[in-house]
């Protein structure tokens, strides 16, 4: 897809097919998040790859929303703070590269014809322990992974002279 279609057509899917994810586009879409660009190359993330099928009720006590569990793959990016790239004034980056990677396997699957949709609304506390979460190790956010049923709806955005200045605020 040409890279102004794909943005347009990236949209959160939140109904889908049980239609399997083929082998080869999960490859796809977790290597584009491996070619995300991070603070200081440091990459201080991981992708946990979950097959929806018999983990159902795991998944519920994570995010309680029927759709989650309709998609036969999910995917937890999660954060290692640790291995983040800390500016001078202390901010940790970490949060910043998970969110570039998970963007660039959002837009990857949509160019595969794969819906996906952000989850940050999850319970923290039930994903630590259906995942195994060690300390140290944050969950930052989910995605279903599969096709989508229907079509997106149009596009709320704010205007752009609301969300941009020139020069300095
Ligand atoms: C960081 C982040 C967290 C989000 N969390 C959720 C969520 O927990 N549940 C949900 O249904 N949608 C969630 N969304 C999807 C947004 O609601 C959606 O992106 C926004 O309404 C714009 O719609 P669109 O993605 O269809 O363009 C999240 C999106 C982002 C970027």
């Amino acid at each position: 897809m040409e890279f102004s279609e794909l943005i347009r057509a990236r949209y959160s899917v939140r109904a889908y097919k049980p239609d399997p994810v083929e082998e080869e586009k999960l490859h796809q879409v977790l290597e584009a998040a491996q070619l995300a660009p991070t603070a200081a190359n440091r990459q201080p993330f991981q992708l946990i790859v979950i097959h929806t099928a018999g983990a159902e009720a795991d998944l519920r006590r994570i995010y309680a929303r029927p759709w989650l569990t309709q998609a036969p793959l999910i995917v937890c990016i999660c954060s290692v703070p640790a291995q983040g790239w800390v500016r001078v004034d202390g901010k940790n980056y970490a949060d910043v590269d998970v969110a570039i990677a998970m963007d660039h396997l959002v837009l990857a699957a949509t160019n595969l014809g794969l819906g996906t949709c952000w989850i940050a609304a999850f319970d923290p506390a039930s994903a630590r322990q259906v995942l195994g979460l060690p300390d140290g190790v944050e969950p930052i956010a989910f995605t279903p992974l599969g096709y989508a049923v229907g079509q997106p709806g149009p596009k709320q955005r704010k205007e752009l002279d609301e969300l941009v200045r020139y020069e300095r605020w």
